[in-house]
């Protein structure tokens, strides 16, 4: 038996103002995308700004439902159509925001699991990988690729094996 460890590695900034310009474009485009989300029943509103390769910058933002189970997130909203759009354009970078009604949320936004397990599959189709850029009032978050995100991740080739 061995313990082995993973390590994940994280850039924590104080404000928008001390980021990179592009982060700072993306984070903008994400408050803004989640100023129109359809969140009636929570009433937290997530925007999300995804970069491509090629230049584009697409916005998403969560989609709810009355039956509570239909709804999808910010992230996979911008992702699924980014790839619907581009299926053959690399994902470059990811900004997440989200919105509690009191404002943007104090510490950086964390995204769920099955967005998490979405932008894993994302980093393995362009085998490249996705800057992730998480907003918050007291802090911003940034990480260098998807899977720390999601350590020990399932993964496309799992089906082959
Ligand atoms: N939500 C997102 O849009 N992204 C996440 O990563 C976490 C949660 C949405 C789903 C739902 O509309 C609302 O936030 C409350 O969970």
């Amino acid at each position: 038996m061995q313990t082995r460890e993973i390590k994940i590695l994280f850039k924590e900034f104080e404000s928008v103002a001390e980021l990179p310009a592009q982060d700072k474009q993306l984070i903008e485009a994400a408050r803004s995308a989640a100023l129109n989300a359809y969140a009636p029943y929570s009433k937290f509103q997530v925007g999300a700004a995804v970069l491509l390769e090629n230049g584009e910058l697409i916005t998403g933002n969560n989609q709810e439902n009355a039956d509570f189970t239909d709804g999808l997130c910010a992230e996979r909203v911008a992702l699924f159509y980014a790839q619907a759009k581009f299926p053959s354009v690399p994902v470059k970078a990811i900004a997440v925001t989200a919105n509690n009604g009191k404002g943007i949320l104090e510490e950086p936004a964390q995204p769920c699991g099955s967005c998490r397990q979405v932008l894993v599959e994302t980093e393995v189709r362009f085998n490249q990988p996705i800057r992730i850029i998480l907003d918050g009032k007291q802090h911003i978050h940034v990480l260098d690729e998807a899977e720390s995100l999601l350590p020990l991740a399932f993964k496309p080739k799992a089906l082959n094996s």
